[in-house]
């Protein structure tokens, strides 16, 4: 995310260009899966097309089998024409694009394989005029990171170009780790080959528009820092709702669940953007610092009472749109009586100045009525109601609502007079919705990341003790799951908002989800 860090009130500059970035070799392993024909492809000829990446760049694909370049290259502009933000791309430009694309079969756990990567990438090197700068993208399953970074490392890769100048990356997908111990293993792993600063967490959320934007609106807003605290905000809300199901991702989503597929990373992410104190300045050092003291500073799980701050559920068969869909069990590739749960909803508390008392209230399932992402700040109510409102239309707190998707915007509620004689209070909804203003569609978080990798900014990154964390507040949670089996699995119809549980969590308080 590039922002002027230099820029004040006093001193006002136009916005700065984007930086010319380094020539590279860009290097995807696990290229046959659907992450590179879905996201990552399409994200980096979108960067081409619009001219943000280097003049002098190549993309190579790496994957088990054997393909010809060829046919990799036409695998890949398919791919592009389905899921790109281009389409239908320019001949020229995809020609051009084309070009630079490479494949190398390679088996992840031979030695001998990195060594004859190390050559071909020397080779590229000189055909493309690329000065041994590389980033290395990890789209593969978890047990193939630990071996791709050792012999990444054993074939002198890992060190900054091969002549000791330039760069190396490394972008590491999610899941890093499914537990503490297992993630404080692979970031032993990974830091005993790489620098920390040469490593990047991805998080696909913080490459999001609206997730940027709550830096933006708490940082650059002189209105929101005064009321940001336990003084006047009463609660928050973190909704990330889908309507998809398990697909088929049965046979990892078996072994996750929701809170390790989602809680831990995404939610806890969005989370930490709420609460963190503000940045000295706005670079990655900074944020992640702050980001880390937020989950450093969330009280552990009452664990003699975890089932008042934690509810999980499971899909049953039900209707999403009117259509008929099975319960999880059901699905392809999962056990007949799995305990796996597909929604979860935890309350946090944060034991710091800033936001002692007040709960934040996490929640995400599939097969909900609608994807929706949001975050919703609830402020306390006013100390006196001086005007009737009408049952139906009731004057509740002031609600800014942070839409992360789909219908991106940000909405706040405030009691305004209901037009008439009488003086009524009503509530309305103050909305900025981001679609009015875009020219163009949105970049996407990926193409975000993948660019904020390549300009060497991991500010979107999280960092690895950032992780270690958010598994250490987690793990305790998941081992009294793990211990007590659920009995009621499935405890909720697919097409509602989850079990009855998860409403009373909120009820205990006397609160209720904004969106139901
Ligand atoms: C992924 C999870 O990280 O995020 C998936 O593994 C989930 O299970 C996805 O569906 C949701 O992402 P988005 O961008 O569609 O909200």
């Amino acid at each position: 995310m590039r922002a002027d860090a230099t820029r004040t009130q006093q001193t006002p500059r136009p916005a700065s260009a984007p930086r010319p970035l380094d020539p590279c070799g860009i290097v995807i392993f696990g290229a046959s899966g659907d992450l590179t024909t879905r996201m990552l492809m399409p994200a980096l000829y979108d960067l081409a097309h619009t001219r943000h990446l280097p003049e002098k760049f190549y993309v190579v694909g790496s994957a088990r089998r054997p393909l010809q370049a060829e046919q990799f290259c036409d695998q890949m502009r398919q791919a592009v024409s389905r899921h790109g933000r281009f389409r239908p791309h320019n001949e020229a430009d995809w020609k051009d694009f084309g070009r630079r694309l490479q494949y190398f079969p390679l088996d992840a756990k031979s030695r001998p394989d990195y060594l004859r990567l190390r050559d071909r990438l020397q080779e590229l090197d000189r055909q493309f005029g690329t000065p041994g700068n590389y980033l290395f993208y990890l789209a593969v399953p978890p047990s193939l990171y630990s071996p791709i970074v050792e012999h990444l490392g054993g074939a002198g890769l890992a060190v900054p170009g091969p002549r000791g100048q330039g760069w190396t990356r490394i972008i590491i997908e999610k899941p890093f780790g499914r537990d503490r111990e297992s993630a404080r293993r692979l970031n032993r792993q990974v830091r005993d080959v790489f620098q920390e600063e040469q490593v990047y967490r991805i998080d696909h959320y913080l490459g999001k528009q609206t997730v940027q934007n709550l830096a933006v609106l708490r940082f650059a807003n002189g209105i929101f820092e005064p009321v940001w605290n336990r003084n006047f905000i009463d609660h928050v809300q973190i909704t990330v709702a889908e309507e998809v199901g398990v697909g088929d991702r049965a046979g990892f989503y078996e072994q996750a669940g929701a809170a390790r597929d989602m809680i831990q990373n995404h939610l806890l992410q969005l989370l930490s953007l709420v609460a963190m104190e503000p940045p000295s300045s706005f670079d990655a050092q900074q944020v992640r610092q702050e980001k880390l003291k937020v989950v450093q500073s969330i009280r552990p799980f009452p664990l003699d009472r975890w089932d008042q701050f934690a509810v999980r559920g499971q899909y049953g068969p039900g209707a999403i749109h009117n259509q008929k869909v099975p319960g999880y069990r059901e699905e392809k590739g999962v056990a007949p009586g799995s305990a796996t749960e597909t929604f979860a909803a935890i309350r946090f508390e944060i034991d710091n100045w800033r936001w002692a008392g007040v709960p934040f209230y996490l929640r995400t399932g599939k097969r909900l009525p609608r994807k929706v992402s949001e975050i919703a700040i609830q402020f306390r109510d006013v100390p006196l109601q001086l005007f009737a409102c009408t049952a139906l239309q009731p004057c509740e707190p002031n609600l800014l609502r942070l839409r992360i998707q789909p219908n991106e915007g940000i909405g706040l509620r405030v009691i305004t007079k209901d037009p008439g004689l009488e003086v009524i209070g009503r509530p309305v909804e103050l909305d900025f919705a981001y679609g009015d203003e875009l020219k163009a569609e949105a970049p996407t978080a990926y193409e975000t990341l993948l660019l904020d990798s390549l300009e060497g900014d991991a500010m979107l990154f999280a960092r690895g003790d950032w992780i270690e964390r958010s598994w250490e507040l987690l793990d305790p949670l998941l081992k009294v799951w793990a211990e007590n089996p659920p009995k009621d699995f499935p405890n909720y119809s697919a097409g509602s908002w989850g079990p009855p549980r998860a409403e009373e969590l909120l009820r205990r308080d006397a609160r209720q989800w904004h969106l139901r």
